[in-house]
Order: structure tokens, then C-alpha cells, then sequence
């Protein structure tokens, strides 16, 4: 059974990216991938700094996380735009995981895996200028980035009381990215 791992680039409570990765999460499930949804609040990092890693190595949570990525065959991640571009949690997230340590190949946590990407946002490009951004990121450490992705405009016109995603077209569109994530995972770790 193919595995991802599924997080959001936001710890925020009421985060609009947090509900769309749920949703993206079902259709990966409903594929039949195994899919574990983490949260980044769970896994707290350091800002990253290379004295730091020189002298105490990896940290225990950054080293977590990190071990979720290698096992999995690929991610669903669903990131706010920040000033056009990804927020430093996840940035900081996606370089911890990017170090090497003990008999671990070269990036291990990304080579040959597999992403769909998203993004949510109460503005009118539902953060699609952070897609940019952050599939050049991932292709450049050896992610393959699926062409379909999803910019989710004026979110918060989209979600029922709870703060889940409530609007028929954009479930629709959030559980494919999950399922054709899943697929194309399946055919890549087949291969
Ligand atoms: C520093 C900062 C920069 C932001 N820049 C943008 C932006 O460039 N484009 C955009 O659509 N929203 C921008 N926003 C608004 C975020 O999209 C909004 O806070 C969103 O709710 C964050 O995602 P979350 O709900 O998952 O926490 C920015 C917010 C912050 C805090």
C-alpha cells in the first residue's frame, strides 16, 4: 500500500490550510493509500543553523520528522503564501529534513518521492504565487511535483461553522489532487 505523509505549512488553530489538506487527505484514503496526517506543531525545530547542527547534530524533532518523509513514498502539502512565497516553518521543516546523517543516502527524505501541492488563501489567487515557489523548491531536492495542483481562493467563504471545507467543487478538486497524488506514488515506487 502506498504511503504519504500530509502536512500543512501552518500551526495556526484555525488555519484554512490545515481544512484543505484534510480534504486532499480523504482522497488520497479513499485511493487506498495509507495516509499519516501530521501537524508541524507536533514536530517543533530550531531555526536552522549549521554551528548549531555541527555541534549537537540533528534534533530530536527535526530527525522525526525527517524519518516520516524517508518512509513514505510521497506528501500532500497544503502551504499559506507569505508574502508570495512559503512561510519559514515550512521551510525550516523541509530543510532539517533535507540533512544527512549516519548511513542515510543524499536526501533521502525527497529523492524519488512524489507531491501534491496546495494552497488556501482569503485573497483572490488562493496563494498559487507559493506553488510557484514551492515546486521549484521540492523539484530541486529531487521531489516530482504533480501538474495538477490547487490555489484555494477567498477560503474562508468556503467552510462551514467548524472551519471545514462545506463547498461541493472545491472538495471535489482537493480530494483528486489527493488521489492522483496517490496514484502516481503507486506507479513510481512500482517502478
Ligand atoms: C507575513 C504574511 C504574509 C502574507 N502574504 C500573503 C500573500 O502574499 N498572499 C496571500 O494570499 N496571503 C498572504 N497572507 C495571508 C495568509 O494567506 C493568511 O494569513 C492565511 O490565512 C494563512 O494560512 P493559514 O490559514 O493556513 O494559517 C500573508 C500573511 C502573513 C502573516
Amino acid at each position: 500500500m502506498v504511503k504519504l505523509v500530509a502536512f500543512a505549512g501552518s500551526t495556526r488553530k484555525e488555519s484554512f490550510n490545515q481544512a484543505i489538506i484534510e480534504v486532499a487527505v480523504a482522497g488520497a484514503i479513499e485511493a487506498g493509500a495509507e495516509v499519516q496526517l501530521i501537524n508541524l506543531a507536533d514536530y517543533p525545530m530550531p531555526m536552522f543553523n549549521q554551528d548549531e547542527e555541527a555541534a549537537g547534530g540533528i534534533p530530536e524533532h527535526a530527525q522525526r520528522f525527517k524519518e516520516l518523509l524517508i518512509e513514505a513514498d510521497g506528501f500532500l502539502i497544503a502551504s499559506p503564501e507569505y508574502n508570495s512565497s512559503y512561510p519559514a516553518l515550512l521551510k525550516n521543516a523541509i530543510d532539517w529534513a533535507s540533512r544527512q546523517a549516519g548511513d542515510e543516502k543524499v536526501l533521502a527524505a525527497y529523492r524519488g518521492k512524489v507531491a501534491g501541492i496546495m494552497a488556501a488563501s482569503e485573497g483572490a489567487l488562493g496563494g498559487m504565487r507559493v506553488l510557484v515557489t514551492l515546486r521549484m523548491l521540492l523539484e530541486n531536492i529531487g521531489t516530482m511535483v504533480l501538474p495538477n495542483q490547487k490555489a484555494i481562493a477567498r477560503v474562508h467563504t468556503l467552510l462551514d461553522d467548524n472551519g471545514n471545507v462545506a463547498d461541493e467543487k472545491t472538495i471535489k478538486q482537493l480530494k483528486l489532487l489527493g488521489k492522483q497524488t496517490a496514484e502516481l506514488a503507486a506507479k513510481v515506487t512500482a517502478s
